[in-house]
């Protein structure tokens, strides 16, 4: 598997970035509720899946799903429980379960599959019953909702984003495409939310510095960007042009005149008969 985000701290990362009180109000929002069975598509290191099992309580079941064996032993070591499972799987390829789900829930997992997103998500729904709910949570524009003083960062952000997209697989329109999917599979009671995912301006909080700074770090060197911006005179004092780079997106990135966000789509839909025949073709 290559996962742009991969690196030993990933969980880390996952663990400051996710609140499960927003994931049970999202996953509630969605029609998933007490006594479900929920197939949670990319787990992580298991922060959803426990809240989604939080949802669902003792009569429900929830199953995550991740093809990272360090991230899945970290699941299994802090939120092993009656009502949850842990499974190696990679998501290109459909998962079976003889029990069928009442509900899959895949977020900030399609973004990363800018060519497969259609297959990934017609593998996740192989074994939700008709009737059953998907949800799919995704980020739209991502990194690309910047405004402030520094006309130089923020394109050389757009080039990374372009390269991630171009030569790494990432999608930074997901969002948008996540009702075409449940169309096309013929989900019917099709809704969509969209709220935040990030939303700075004024001061920086430390969960923003720390997200943002640690994606960019993760991200940036991987996209082949050459920082050719950074490659003058007056960036000579800096080891190499990627450092002069991040040192004038953190400034940029703490000056409270900026302005960046990023929206989040959240979609639903209930799988009809007419899905089976979709899935198909
Ligand atoms: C950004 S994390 C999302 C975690 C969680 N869904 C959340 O909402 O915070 C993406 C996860 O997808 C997993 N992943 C990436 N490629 C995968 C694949 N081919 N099969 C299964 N999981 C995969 C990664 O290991 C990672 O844990």
């Amino acid at each position: 598997m290559s996962y742009l985000m991969e690196n030993r701290d990933e969980d880390l990362r996952l663990a400051i970035k996710t609140d499960p009180d927003v994931v049970k109000r999202q996953a509630a929002w969605a029609g998933i509720g007490p006594g479900m069975r929920v197939l949670d598509v990319g787990c992580g290191s298991g922060i959803t899946t426990a809240a989604l099992a939080d949802l669902v309580g003792q009569n429900g079941h929830v199953v995550g799903l991740d093809a990272s064996e360090e991230r899945l032993a970290i699941a299994q070591e802090k939120f092993s429980a009656p009502n949850i499972s842990f499974v190696l799987h990679d998501i290109r390829k459909p998962y079976r379960s003889p029990i069928l789900f009442d509900a899959i829930w895949a977020r900030f997992i399609l973004e990363y599959f800018r060519k497969e997103q259609r297959d990934v998500v017609a593998n996740s729904i192989t074994s939700l019953r008709i009737g059953g709910i998907a949800c799919l949570i995704d980020t739209d524009n991502h990194s690309l909702g910047h405004h402030g003083e520094n006309e130089r960062v923020i394109a050389t952000i757009e080039d990374i984003v372009k390269r991630l997209e171009r030569d790494h697989n990432f999608d930074p329109y997901a969002g948008r495409k996540l009702y075409s999917h449940l169309h096309a599979l013929g989900f019917t009671n099709i809704a969509c939310m969209i709220e935040p995912h990030h939303l700075i301006y004024d001061q920086l909080n430390e969960k923003d510095a720390y997200n943002w700074v640690r994606k960019l770090e993760l991200t940036a060197r991987q996209s082949g960007c050459q920082f050719e911006a950074y490659s003058g005179e007056d960036f000579a004092h800096f080891a190499t042009p990627y450092e002069a780079f991040a040192a004038e997106f953190k400034a940029y990135f703490a000056d409270p005149s900026r302005f960046c966000y990023t929206p989040l789509m959240i979609l639903r839909g209930t799988k009809a008969l007419k899905s089976i025949e979709r899935m198909k073709s």
